[in-house]
């Protein structure tokens, strides 16, 4: 069994991408942290010195821009955002030992130290740059502020500052056909004096440091070598005013990039762990001891920054490089990328809201996945359903359960001390718990639970084999010792399992006498179950009935009903009231207004089916309840009634590919405004919820309006 290490203990500071302070977690995102705290939390169990920080991510323009969309101070924006990543990060027990932000005295204390260092060392230049200004706005527009062309790839609708699709770094006036993010005018050249950093120079360094370092992926020294040689740029690290972030010091109106004070941030979060512990000296043992090692984790589209950038800071302020860098690919969804353009883009909170969605599901789901590879990771639902009913449920949860209760049941909890048969049965498992830890060690957490899958099937072969049902009354004895060397197995799945399924694994472990998994170690895989009586084991796991599907970011519950009786308003000359069957439910017949009088007459609505919004905040209009809304393009002038012809009043409407059917009735209320941000619109005489089409079980529902007609 692998030993915690006897040498003087090397100081481990694992750290994750820090996330903008701009929306919320999503299911992206947390590949990411997952990842990184499975890591954490296995180090740990391996008797490991290791601290795990992240902070918010708070400075740069979509931080500004997010911030004056809300009509809030930055400041307000990123104090509600860090209120919801942290909790979404407990809900999903990614544990940091310290969650800070780059808004903070210590991150401004060190991004000047480095601004200071690096000056002195003389790796930071001024040098006079074109810049993209809006006369409209007066402004210049960094980064997001501008959109066009990717000089590059062309890909079109790119930001100022990197192509999303071929992931490249350019300015903002290199992009084609530039137009000003806030306002759509063609923005002006205009200079202003910026500060430099000599990139240039560091990449000799930096390949050295690369070819060197063994842990690095492959994939990803390659592709930054490419970089190295195709020549670096010098890298404009300050920003103009007005900008959200760290004024740069003795300027009056420039501050720097947010890229440059975000990566401090590691720093600065390693500062505030270490002060909150009152331990003086700490930063530098972290970050300047030969013995620490520093590794991070992050996403494929910030390679350049960490690789690149990171570490030429790093070197010239005389710190630590990182050991390691992990990088993840992107999370895709049922194979499509998550946007919300597309109505696949799920949130941490989406998720949670899932009847029966345990967080520890998805962090199982995910380490099934992950590897040390920079592959992107799909959510298939249909799969992820298997894997927690086919792998975590029936095989793990149910191997568990069926142990324990028949210890429960048949030997008062008692455990039995082992013979030397069953010491060497467990005795042969060994090897099998010891490739699981080494495949944690090397991050490839998809054959670290296929490991611990294999030790569950193996427990419930031993179980299935020995029947302990039937030896109970042949020979009671001996099946005490079978149940009680399942005790075993249980444990030691809770123990391997534990960087996985923290949650679970805890309760397990509780279960069999552990007061806590504070200070658990894989030391515990070669004791006996401490418990002399285990406690009453209850099902942790239930198998999902309903799996989360792009349903669960569509909120409205759409129907077809059928216009059975049609009124003028008495005083709203605008508006009729309507009766329409609803098809079975609660109620049958609902009572609608709507404001269609100038557009049609009262013949061409009768007996026409329509589809309606059934689960809208009912309201009152000039006196007369309206219990939902119908829908109808509007193109500008005309506007035109939804009609689905082919189907009946109570079938219901949804996008294609998300199945309504099983979750219809547990949707809220929705207040008119919630509805309108759905943003129904015209395609092709469709309606279309981002790409994808509404329709009723027997037909895509089609409509006579023009394309970017809006549906409401
Ligand atoms: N703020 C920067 C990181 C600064 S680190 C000094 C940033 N923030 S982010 O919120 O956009 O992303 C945070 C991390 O989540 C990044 O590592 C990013 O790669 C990862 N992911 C964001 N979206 C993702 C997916 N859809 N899939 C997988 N990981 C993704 O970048
Ligand atoms: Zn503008």
């Amino acid at each position: 069994m692998a030993k915690p290490e006897s040498k003087p203990k090397e100081k481990i500071l694992v750290t994750a991408a820090l996330p903008y302070a701009n929306g919320p977690i999503h299911l992206g995102h947390l590949v990411e942290y997952i990842e990184a705290d499975i890591f954490v939390r296995f180090l740990k169990l391996s008797g490991r010195d290791v601290v795990f920080v992240c902070a918010d991510d708070t400075h740069g323009t979509p931080i500004e821009l997010a911030a004056a969309k809300e009509k809030v101070k930055p400041e307000e924006l990123i104090q509600k955002y860090y209120g919801e990543h942290t909790a979404d990060f407990s809900a999903f027990h990614v544990d940091f030992d310290v969650y800070h932000s780059t808004n903070s005295s210590e991150n401004k204390f060190y991004s000047d130290l480095f601004f200071k260092k690096l000056t002195e060392k003389g790796f930071i230049y001024e040098r006079l740059v074109e810049l993209t200004y809006c006369e409209n706005d007066k402004r210049y527009l960094p980064d997001r502020y501008v959109k066009g062309k990717c000089p590059k790839c062309g890909a079109e609708d790119q930001y100022g500052d990197q192509c999303e699709r071929c992931n490249s770094i350019y300015q903002p006036v290199d992009l084609v056909e530039p137009h000003c993010s806030i306002c759509g005018t063609v923005p002006v050249r205009k200079q202003s004096l910026h500060y430099f950093f000599k990139l240039s120079g560091f990449s000799q360094q930096l390949q050295q440091w690369l070819d060197s370092n063994r842990n690095l992926q492959a994939d990803v020294k390659n592709f930054v070598s490419e970089w190295i040689k195709g020549e670096l740029q010098d890298w404009d690290i300050s920003r103009d005013g007005p900008y959200f972030g760290f004024k740069i010091p003795g300027e009056l109106n420039k501050y720097y990039y947010v890229w440059l004070d975000a990566p401090i941030g590691y720093i600065a979060a390693t500062e505030k762990y270490c002060r909150d512990r009152l331990d003086k000296s700490a930063v530098e043992a972290y970050w300047q001891n030969q013995n620490a090692k520093i590794i991070h984790f992050i996403g494929k589209d910030i390679i350049y920054f960490h690789l690149l950038f990171w570490p030429s800071m790093l070197l010239a302020a005389g710190f630590n490089l990182p050991s390691d860098i992990v990088v993840h690919g992107h999370l895709t969804i049922n194979g499509e990328k998550m946007s919300k353009s597309r109505g696949n883009f799920l949130t941490a909170k989406d998720y949670l809201a899932v009847a029966g969605h345990e967080p520890e599901f998805l962090r199982f789901y995910y380490a099934s996945h992950l590897t040390k590879a920079v592959s992107d990771i799909n959510l298939d639902f249909g799969d992820f359903r298997e894997k927690i009913n086919g792998d975590l449920v029936s095989n793990i949860a149910n191997f568990v359960h069926r142990s324990l209760v028949f210890l429960n049941n048949n030997f008062d909890s008692k455990l039995e001390s082992l013979g030397n048969e069953e010491k060497f049965f467990l005795q042969q498992l060994q090897p099998k718990c010891d490739a699981v830890i080494k495949h944690y060690g090397d991050c490839n957490f998809k054959e670290a639970v296929k490991g611990i899958l294999e030790l569950g099937s193996i427990g419930n072969r031993y179980f299935q084999e020995n029947q302990p049902w039937q030896l109970v009354k042949t020979d009671k004895k001996k099946c005490h010792k079978v149940v009680s060397v399942a005790a075993a197995i249980v444990r030691n799945l809770a123990i391997l399992s534990f960087p996985v399924l923290p949650k679970y694994s805890e309760k397990i472990l509780r279960l069999l006498g552990y007061e806590s998994t504070k200070n658990l170690g894989l030391g515990e895989l070669d004791k006996p179950v401490p418990a002399k009586k285990i406690l009453a084991a209850r099902i942790i796991f239930a198998p999902i009935e309903e799996t989360i599907s792009i349903a669960h970011v569509f909120p409205a519950v759409l129907k077809v009903g059928r216009i059975e009786e049609i009124s003028e308003h008495p005083d709203a000359d605008k508006l009729y009231v309507l009766k329409v069957d609803i098809g079975s439910g609660k109620q049958k017949i609902i009572q609608l207004v709507a404001g269609l009088r100038p557009h049609y007459k009262k013949a061409e609505l009768l007996g026409r089916n329509i589809v309606v919004v059934s689960n809208l905040k009912h309201a009152k209009l000039r006196g007369f309840e309206s219990q939902g809304m119908l829908l109808a393009a509007d193109d500008g002038g005309r506007v035109v009634v939804v009609s689905p012809e082919r189907s009946q009043p109570g079938d219901l409407v949804y996008p294609e590919g998300s199945d309504q059917e099983k979750i219809a009735s547990s949707r809220k209320q929705l207040a008119i405004e919630e509805f309108y941000r759905l943003n129904l619109s015209v395609k092709d005489e469709k309606i279309v919820y981002g790409t994808k089409p509404l329709r009723t079980a027997k037909e895509i529902i089609s409509v006579d309006a023009a394309d970017d007609a809006v549906v409401r």
